[in-house]
């Protein structure tokens, strides 16, 4: 009778709490049908998978989500924008959306950070008419950030040259991408 009663005064205790806890963070709801979509397309580009890509995206996202209010400036973070190179910035502008309600479609996003340049063609970027970024810049650039991120999980190299190739095969620049040509590039490409 005794151990009755103390079980109906917990489940009573239950039901209370239960009344009180649904206070429910708005990112902890499901994400929309749309953002679900773009879940899985992580990692893709060109329609080739690269796993390694998913950990730039991953970090970028993490360092968006649920700053609203603050910055949202996607070009300023640097596994935003190594991200993009190897996932298009269609998708990854739409991901850090699904994240961040404050982050601006690719026309509008802020410029380029000029010191992400400066660390993708090192000191020259601060001389006078700046210079362009080699083939060579952007894979130091690439892995730099994989390291950064702690990767775990590496490219081909056949990939990061693939990614390099879309990219000027926009710009037109050549052998070299200087930073107006590349900043183009994340803004109007919508590369998918
Ligand atoms: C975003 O933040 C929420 C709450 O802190 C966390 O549960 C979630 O895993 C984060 N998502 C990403 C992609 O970092």
């Amino acid at each position: 009778m005794i151990k009755l009663a103390i079980g109906l005064v917990l489940f009573g205790a239950s039901l209370v709490s239960a009344a009180v806890l649904p206070h429910i963070d708005v990112r902890a709801e499901l994400p929309s049908p749309e953002c679900v979509n773009a879940i899985k397309q992580i990692g893709l580009y060109h329609e080739a998978y690269d796993a390694s890509c998913t950990q730039l995206v991953y970090d970028c996202l993490a360092q968006v989500n649920g700053t609203e209010g603050e910055t949202a400036d996607l070009w300023s973070v640097t596994s935003c924008t190594t991200a993009a190179t190897c996932q298009g910035t269609y998708w990854t502008v739409f991901l850090a959306q699904c994240w961040n309600s404050d982050v601006d479609d690719a026309s509008d996003l802020p410029h380029l950070n000029y010191n992400i340049y400066a660390n993708i063609v090192g000191d020259c970027a601060w001389q006078e008419g700046g210079c362009s970024s080699t083939f060579q810049n952007y894979v130091d650039w690439f892995y730099g950030a994989l390291s950064a991120v702690d990767a775990t999980i590496w490219p081909d190299f056949s990939t990061v040259e693939a990614n390099w190739d879309y990219i000027v095969g926009w710009t037109l620049t050549g052998d070299t991408i200087p930073y107006t040509n590349f900043d183009d590039w994340l803004h109007y490409s919508y590369t998918t």
